[in-house]
């Protein structure tokens, strides 16, 4: 093969040496790439880095086994180079062609290995990293009071109604013995909508819509956001929740309504807080109170929470005025009832002790959720 390969070099000297010369080339272009076949597929380079090298690697196998590469130029040649030379020249063209594939196969083996290996880390799950916990919520301070509240007259008996936000005037007033031109009527006072539509200014609405709707006897409290145009201060928002009460039955008298906010005030402060009830007026009660219990802190000695004073205000209550009775067409001279309104808020401030129910509607999170 040595003698053959001289006399070819002696006269056929240019078709070899371009083989090699190609040869030659392709291995110069191709050291970059050799380190990924040393490596393996442990040479760390990103997926975006392999994919670079692919199409480097794929312009290289092109550039020296496409159609107009080198070798396929060689190829050509073979058939022009004399016969008895023929045989061993194009042995050599078809070794340098596998040669070029064999390296390229080998790097692009590589290159496809790193990608599986890049991906199988990528998608893979690091079960030892310590796992994010998830913040749960919880639900807001009024809500939770609202519930307290519920709970307890649930279990003495009473039932759970909601209600409309925006009443008509016969709801928000007439039915509840507030005739045209009373003071409680004052748009200074109450949030009006469209003409003859308001913002209810308390709950007392329901009482009108419970009775109309269960008829009499019945017990009931209803939860929800009332609205005034007050201005907001420690102790007022112009909305804010209340808790009315409504018991009619045949033979309701003041002391069931005594003795169930006295039960009342137990079941959420402890059984030793006390009620007291000063004279009030409400145009839907008569007689109407104001109901005070003893300060849960202090007892009734005078602490910061009771401004000094052993009370704080639960809400007003009275005996259910006729009229209204009337005017939810229950009869009179078979039934008599009670009714209470409560302020949630501030009583939720009472007991978390907080200085300023607007602290409730600020929703700072923060503060939120000391309280659960
Ligand atoms: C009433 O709203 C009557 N409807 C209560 C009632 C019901 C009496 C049934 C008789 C029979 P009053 O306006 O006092 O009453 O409000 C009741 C409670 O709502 C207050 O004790 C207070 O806790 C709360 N409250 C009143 N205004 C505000 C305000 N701007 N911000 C927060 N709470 C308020």
């Amino acid at each position: 093969m040595g003698s053959s390969k001289e006399e070819i070099v002696v006269a056929d000297a240019g078709p070899i040496q371009e083989v090699e010369a190609a040869r030659e080339a392709f291995e110069r272009e191709f050291g970059r790439f050799a380190h990924f076949i040393e490596q393996g597929s442990d040479a760390a380079v990103s997926l975006k880095e392999v994919a670079a090298e692919q199409r480097a690697l794929g312009e290289l196998r092109t550039k020296h086994l496409g159609k107009k590469g080198a070798i396929a130029a060689a190829k050509k040649l073979i058939g022009k180079v004399a016969p008895d030379e023929r045989a061993s020249f194009g042995q050599l063209v078809q070794q340098t062609e596998a040669r070029i594939s064999e390296s390229v196969a080998g790097v692009e083996e590589a290159l496809k290995a790193q990608i599986e290996r890049a991906r199988v880390v990528r998608e893979s799950i690091d079960v030892t990293i310590p796992g994010r916990r998830p913040r749960p919520g919880h639900l807001h301070p009024i809500t939770l009071m609202r519930q307290r509240i519920e709970d307890i007259f649930v279990s003495l008996g009473y039932a759970v109604e909601d209600d409309r936000e925006i009443e008509t005037d016969f709801y928000n007033f007439d039915a509840l013995n507030i005739p045209a031109g009373h003071p409680a009527r004052d748009p200074q006072d109450t949030f009006y909508t469209t003409e003859g539509f308001a913002l209810r200014s308390q709950t007392s609405t329901v009482q009108i819509h419970a009775m109309q709707r269960r008829g009499a006897p019945v017990r009931m409290i209803a939860p929800g956001r009332v609205f005034r145009r007050d201005t907001p201060d420690p102790t007022h928002n112009p909305m804010f929740f209340q808790v009315e009460g409504l018991c009619v039955d045949r033979g309701i008298t003041m002391a069931h309504l005594k003795g169930t906010l006295a039960e009342f005030v137990h079941r959420l402060f402890g059984p030793e807080t006390k009620t007291r009830f000063r004279p009030s007026y409400f145009p839907f009660t008569e007689p109407s109170a104001e109901v005070d219990y003893s300060c849960f802190n202090c007892g009734g000695t005078g602490c910061r929470i009771c401004k000094g004073s052993g009370w704080i205000e639960l809400g007003g209550s009275g005996m259910v005025h006729p009229n209204v009775l009337r005017a939810a067409n229950v009869d009179t001279s078979e039934f008599t009832g009670f009714a209470f309104g409560l302020g949630i808020d501030r009583t939720c401030a009472r007991i978390y002790q907080l200085d300023d129910i607007r602290l409730l509607f600020e929703n700072d999170v923060r503060f939120l959720e000391q309280f659960r």
